[in-house]
């Protein structure tokens, strides 16, 4: 899938811009501070609605305005144009100027893998931002996914608070927490199989990845669930089990909102024993194994955007990255040194698009 063509009233630094980008290489290009990831930033929002960075939604609006639109053309099997309309009461999504009630129906049709220098968060993090990342990727190829996500939160929720309930008062029913663990079982299995399927599919492809990227290296990928390996009938004892210790907390200590996934080099625990390096490696193995997901399951190619990448990395690892860049998917590269990047082209066609202060020049 391409997006051909790019609209912004009021988003970041741009006032208005309205552009076109080719089916390949797109190579944006300028000083800091210039603009060149809150474009591909826009190209997120897009399709996910919101941005990669943590930050609130409120900070993509312009300052000084109150509403800010990102509109774009985007080519598949089918051509359609979605926008996404954020004010500070909230936002708006429309495909084709029909409006999206559910953000859960509309991010799963553009598809994105994007790097950003920022992801290496995936692999220091708490347990919390690799389930972020790991719930972005499994909803665009899954649209249930974040209808049970969002049903499982709500029911997490109620069962927390009727657990506090329970605690100050005698005389609350055991059999109404019964209902809502039951529920909350029921979706957490599904969860759980969607997580673990993605996991799989991840392994199935990471170790080569990385070995191509990292030259050495067998990285391997382990899902820590506490439902892996055990059926409802199972799973409903461990509620009954814990439950004196939930009442104890107030809140429910078993389940899926403990997840997490850890990255193995060699057998070691990345997190603690790898290099800068090694864990930069495996961010980027990460996102090429999603691209060949998306391949793999949904047969799109997603749009790749690769936010400042290569300022750090030596010319090996460039290279080997390049290989992977067959121009069949459509790439988005952004740097402050544009000769770097054009090297590594060559032969290709590309876009080469300036940006300064929040204005673009197309050469
Ligand atoms: N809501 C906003 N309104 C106006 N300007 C904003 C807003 N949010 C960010 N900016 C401005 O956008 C600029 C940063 O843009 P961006 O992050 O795209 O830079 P960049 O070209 O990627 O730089 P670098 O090379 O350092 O990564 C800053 O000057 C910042 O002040
Ligand atoms: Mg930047």
């Amino acid at each position: 899938m391409q997006i051909q063509e790019l609209k912004l009233l009021n988003f970041r630094n741009y006032e208005k811009l309205q552009m076109t980008f080719q089916d390949h290489f797109n190579i944006i290009y300028g000083k800091n501070g210039s603009g060149k990831t809150n474009l591909v930033e826009a190209i997120y929002v897009l399709a996910l609605s919101r941005s990669f960075k943590q930050a609130n939604d409120k900070t993509l609006i312009r300052s000084g305005t109150d509403l800010a639109r990102v509109e774009g053309t985007i080519k598949d099997k089918y051509t359609n144009t979605y926008k996404v309309l954020l004010t500070s009461e909230g936002k708006k999504v429309k495909i084709d100027n029909n409006k999206i009630t559910k953000i859960s129906d509309y991010i799963s049709k553009i598809n994105i893998v994007l790097f950003n220098p920022n992801d290496i968060k995936m692999i220091k993090d708490t347990p919390s931002i690799r389930r972020k990342y790991l719930n972005i990727a499994i909803s665009q190829l899954n649209v249930e996914y974040l209808k049970n996500l969002n049903q499982y939160n709500k029911l997490l929720k109620a069962r927390n608070a009727y657990l506090k309930r329970m605690y100050l008062n005698g005389n609350s029913l055991e059999s109404y927490l019964e209902v809502l663990t039951e529920k909350l079982i029921t979706i957490g299995l599904e969860i759980y199989e969607s997580r673990k399927k993605y996991i799989d599919l991840m392994n199935s492809f990471i170790e080569t990845i990385y070995q191509k990227i990292a030259n050495v290296g067998t990285l391997q990928l382990k899902y820590c669930s506490d439902f892996a390996s055990k059926n409802k009938e199972e799973l409903l004892k461990y509620y009954k089990k814990n439950l004196s210790k939930d009442l104890t907390f107030g809140k429910t200590t078993f389940g899926i909102q403990h997840d997490d996934l850890e990255f193995y080099l060699d057998g070691f625990l990345l997190k603690d024993y790898g290099s800068e390096g090694q864990q930069k490696n495996a961010v980027i193995s990460w996102k090429f194994s999603e691209i060949e997901i998306f391949k793999k399951e949904k047969e799109v190619t997603p749009i790749l955007i690769l936010d400042d990448l290569f300022s750090e990395l030596d010319q090996d690892k460039i290279e080997n990255i390049f290989k992977f860049l067959t121009n069949n998917i459509q790439t988005f590269i952004t740097t402050t040194d544009i000769e770097k990047v054009e090297n590594y082209l060559s032969n290709q066609e590309y876009k080469k698009i300036y940006v300064e202060k929040g204005t673009i020049k197309e050469a």
